[in-house]
């Protein structure tokens, strides 16, 4: 089957732009595939090339060398065929929630009743019907992360990219969006690449977890099919046998690495 999203051999160097000399080599010599309607996580400590490698995706970031392929088709640019929703608020503060959502569609240049009637649907889906003419700031977190769902679904991406979306949030506020990511995938099954530093998330979520090595030069050390029953609630799989032997096996992996990397932060600062 043709990856939906196929990173090979991908390594980022970046060069300091004062003093050419000074390079930093984020990741090295990467491999990742997720196929289509594939839920994949990425976990590593803080740090080590994770959002690098999800803006290698997006297109957002040429990699020093290495290739991108979408669906078979080499990257060439943006990659249009995916949405994504990043750590920080991306919510234009000027427009209302349903203005937001539908950003993208009229960059499209779908007619503006098609528009508002999708995005109100989405809205709704997201479960915030009659929210649509409030501004970000009048909104909680969680909406405003709701309002942000709701604007990277509403235009049908093959693939989507998140990077840790949900980090910001409170624990229970987290467990609702991500119940809410879960359901909405499991309706249309697209090709998910989700980046988290938090394992118990990671494992809930996904079809499979892929661990990073810390930098410089990180690549994947473990990759875990994470093969408990769905639909799963996030909460509840926690509890699940299998969910905490797959834990233990995937920290012993990760543990050493989250170590090493906060040691480098600390060298690198
Ligand atoms: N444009 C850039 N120029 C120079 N160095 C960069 C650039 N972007 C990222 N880096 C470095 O590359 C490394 C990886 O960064 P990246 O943002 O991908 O990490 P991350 O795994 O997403 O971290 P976090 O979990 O904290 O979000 C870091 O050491 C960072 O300082
Ligand atoms: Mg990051």
């Amino acid at each position: 089957m043709i990856p939906a999203l196929a990173l090979d051999s991908i390594t980022c160097t970046f060069v300091s732009k004062d003093d050419r000399s000074q390079r930093y080599t984020a990741v090295a010599n990467t491999n990742l595939h997720i196929a289509p309607g594939e839920f994949v996580s990425v976990v590593g400590p803080t740090g080590c090339g994770k959002s690098t490698l999800l803006n290698v995706g997006a297109g957002l970031l040429q990699p020093s060398s290495g290739s991108v392929k979408v669906f078979g088709e080499e990257l060439k640019g943006i990659n249009r065929r995916a949405g994504y929703m990043f750590q920080a608020e991306a919510l234009m503060p000027w427009r209302s929630a349903l203005e937001n959502v539908i950003a993208g569609l009229q960059f499209r240049g779908v007619d503006a009743e098609r528009a508002r009637t999708q995005g109100e649907e989405w809205l709704a889906r997201v479960g915030l019907r009659g929210f649509g003419d409030r501004y970000p700031h009048q909104l909680s977190g969680g909406m405003r992360k709701r309002v942000a769902l709701a604007q990277t679904l509403v235009l049908d991406p093959d693939i989507i990219l998140m990077d840790e979306p949900f980090s910001a949030l409170d624990i229970q506020t987290r467990q609702l969006m991500e119940n809410e990511v879960l359901d909405l995938w499991s309706a249309k099954k697209k090709a998910v690449l989700f980046i988290t530093h938090d394992l118990d998330e990671a494992i809930a979520m996904s079809d499979r977890v892929v661990v990073l090595s810390a930098g410089p030069a990180t690549h994947p050390i473990g990759e875990f099919s994470i093969d408990l029953p769905r639909p799963r609630d996030v909460a509840e799989v926690r509890t699940h046998p299998r969910f905490v032997e797959l834990h233990a096996q995937i920290w012993g992996v990760l543990r050493e690495e989250v170590l090493k990397g906060y040691q480098q932060q600390k060298t690198r600062a």
